[in-house]
């Protein structure tokens, strides 16, 4: 499905009801160039898992890996620095796509080969404007979808 987000707030909103969809061990691939809001998303990813306000929710950027905790725990990995997706399974990949776990990987597409393998829910986000974004959502669970088309 294909959701317009006329501003960071929606972005956020989107997240959440992705959040509050997940029930632990689904793998999130996000796709999107620079500034296209993957960060903002996430932090309503960790609203809707109910880890705080989403204000914790940077770019992980030099520890490449962020936990928060909440009714699950949210894995945030940026693969923005990442060369390939050996680095990715260094970081220990495999531990962390656990039934307990949500893992969000920000930049997928840098190590897709391997992310491919947990068979994600994609989502690409694209500028289409100075505060909109389309946002493409790909392999959702049938129950997140059902959900996610009352809601956007
Ligand atoms: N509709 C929108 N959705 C999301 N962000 C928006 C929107 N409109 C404007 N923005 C702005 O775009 C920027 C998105 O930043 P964000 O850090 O979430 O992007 P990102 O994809 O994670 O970037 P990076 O690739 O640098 O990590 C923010 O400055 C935000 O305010
Ligand atoms: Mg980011």
């Amino acid at each position: 499905m294909e959701i317009i987000s006329k501003k960071v707030e929606r972005t956020i909103e989107i997240g959440r009801a992705i959040g509050e969809a997940v029930g632990g061990g689904e793998v999130i691939a996000l796709i999107g160039e620079l500034g296209t809001g993957k960060t903002h998303l996430i932090k309503g990813l960790a609203k809707g898992i109910a880890a705080g306000q989403g204000d914790e929710v940077t770019s992980p950027t030099f520890t490449l890996i962020n936990e928060y905790e909440g009714r699950v725990r949210l894995i945030h990995i940026d693969a923005y620095r990442l060369e390939n997706a050996g680095q990715l399974e260094a970081l220990g990949v495999d531990e962390f796509c656990e039934a307990e776990n949500v893992v969000v990987i920000e930049w997928a597409d840098r190590v897709w080969e391997l992310v491919a393998e947990y068979e994600p829910i994609g989502i690409y986000l694209e500028h289409a404007g100075p505060t909109e974004r389309k946002i493409r959502l790909e392999n959702l669970p049938a129950t997140m979808e059902e959900k996610l088309s009352e809601i956007f």
